[in-house]
């Protein structure tokens, strides 16, 4: 095992959570979109904007190649339409073990309303968005994770007490 892979819809906490973790058991944390905006010089909004959501896509599978392949141990966020791809998510099997941060859409909506920063959510009814791409991302998440950690009715110190209980007994 050579990664922590967190997965997870927007605003599920990933990137959060990744940090903490990484402060916790002291493993090098990155965060997929960062590192995509660093490596392209620009924000996810811009990628998509200028050359559309395909290519920013097969930027993801590149990048994720790239994280997962590498020997450095780490904790690794990836966007919420990561593990969407076949592809991605057999490199995910062969990179490490993933952990889903499952949260309900109501919780969703909450933390993403008024988000200027994802594309896949400036439209009119963002609530009914993220709705329809809970329905069809949760079966996906819930396939690709080694472990689903429900975050349902949980304070962030909760979750990161499950978290840990589940990084401890599968150290990498
Ligand atoms: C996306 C999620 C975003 C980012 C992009 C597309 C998605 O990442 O990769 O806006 O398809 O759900 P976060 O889950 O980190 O917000």
């Amino acid at each position: 095992m050579k990664h922590i892979i967190l997965i997870g819809f927007m605003g599920s906490g990933k990137s959060t959570l990744g940090k903490k973790l990484s402060g916790e058991f002291e493993l090098p944390f990155v965060d997929m979109d960062e590192y995509i905006e660093r490596k392209e010089g620009r924000t996810i909004s811009t990628i998509f904007a200028e050359d559309g959501e395909a290519y920013f896509r097969s930027l993801e599978t590149e990048v994720l190649e790239e994280l997962l392949g590498s020997d450095e141990k780490k904790i690794v966020s990836l966007g919420g339409g990561t593990p969407l791809r076949a592809e991605n998510r057999e490199l995910m099997k062969q990179g490490g073990y993933s952990i889903f941060l499952k949260v309900d859409p109501e919780e969703a909506y909450n933390r993403l309303k008024g988000d200027t920063h994802r594309p896949l959510l400036q439209v009119e009814n963002p609530r009914e968005r993220i709705c329809d791409l809970l329905g069809i991302r949760n079966p996906v998440y819930e396939g690709a994770a080694d472990y689903v950690l429900s975050e349902q009715k949980k304070s962030v110190d909760e979750i990161m007490t499950e978290l840990i209980k589940i990084v401890r007994s599968n150290p990498i």
